[in-house]
């Protein structure tokens, strides 16, 4: 029924624990992410995924760790649009960021915010364009380094205002947060999954959301090109990578196990809370993803290149 080895490898797998590396820092965006989604494979694996927050380089250090495991089937990692960016921002990594990895499946796609210190004093994103062009470096822009979601809205964001604000990195944009909560900081550009609850509770300002629509979630906040700001459509996704020489029938296991995952209640439930979905099963397959994640390397290329900023 199997080629040999593989009905081996799957037949017996999983017989111990999982770790699911997150590239960020614990309590951020890709870590909720990994942790519903973590907990949910577990129950259908019969055994616990553990997440291990690996955070710093925008990402690269856990990529790093995952490239260069044991391809066994218990090492993999859970990352996001920094798996299409960072093989053009970093030409010098530890490991291969396009070759180094056997894509399992798609995960979500998430809408970014445009969000400041509650007491920044701008109430629209025309004052805070004008205050940005106004005030320049004085201003902090939190980010959670070169290969982040944030790093990259940041860009877009540099680019449609015209205007450098000083960037001040972080592992995870958890910690960045809270330094905006606490005014230490003044702009982030981060995940529905990260600023939702803060939204709500008012403890950071919105200015606008980066997809082409306005969210169900948030119907009160103007798209970023409702705002004047061109370019800035961005939606995140997170992907589930095993180390590249994971037995292929191992890296379907996993996949089956994402897609009950995906479509799992609580899990869908609370991405709604945070203002995302589950992708279609279909998407949540190696081939799939495969095609996807190669896309969108293909796709960042050309605005980093015309950004011109690199990690190196
Ligand atoms: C995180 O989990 O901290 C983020 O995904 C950071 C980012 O990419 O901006």
């Amino acid at each position: 029924l199997f080629p040999s080895g593989s009905a081996r490898a799957q037949g017996n797998y999983p017989t111990r624990t999982i770790t699911m590396v997150v590239p960020f820092a614990a309590g951020g965006p890709t870590d909720t992410v990994a942790r519903l989604v973590a907990e949910a494979m577990g129950r259908d694996l019969g055994q616990t995924v553990v997440v291990e927050n690996v955070g710093g380089a925008g990402g690269t250090l856990g990529a790093a760790r995952t490239a260069q495991a044991r391809p066994d089937g218990y090492n993999i990692l859970m990352h996001h649009i920094g798996m299409g960016t960072t093989p053009t921002l970093y030409r010098r990594l530890p490991y291969d960021p396009v070759n180094g990895f056997a894509p399992i499946g798609l995960v979500t796609e998430v809408p970014m915010t445009i969000i400041t210190r509650k007491d920044i004093p701008a109430a629209n994103m025309a004052e805070l364009t004008a205050l940005v062009k106004k005030e320049g470096e004085k201003l902090n822009y939190a980010h959670a380094g070169i290969g982040a979601a944030s790093h990259l809205c940041g860009l877009l964001f540099r680019q449609a205002v015209g205007a450098p604000m000083t960037t001040v990195p972080y592992r995870g944009t958890a910690p960045a947060m809270t330094d905006l909560v606490a005014g230490t900081v003044d702009v982030l550009c981060d995940q529905t999954t990260n600023t939702t609850e803060q939204i709500r509770a008012g403890a950071v300002k919105v200015f606008a959301v980066t997809t082409p629509e306005r969210l169900k979630a948030m119907p009160d906040v103007p798209t970023a090109a409702e705002g004047g700001l061109s370019g800035m459509e961005v939606t995140i996704w997170h992907g589930l990578y095993a180390p590249k020489g994971t037995d292929a029938a191992i890296v379907n296991r996993l996949s089956a196990a994402l897609q009950v995952a995906l479509r799992d209640p609580r899990v869908v439930e609370r991405f709604a809370d945070l203002g995302t979905t589950p992708v279609t099963q279909d998407r949540a397959t190696p081939t799939a993803h495969e095609t996807f994640w190669k896309a969108d390397i293909a796709k960042w290329k050309p605005v980093i290149e015309a950004a011109g900023q690199y990690a190196d």
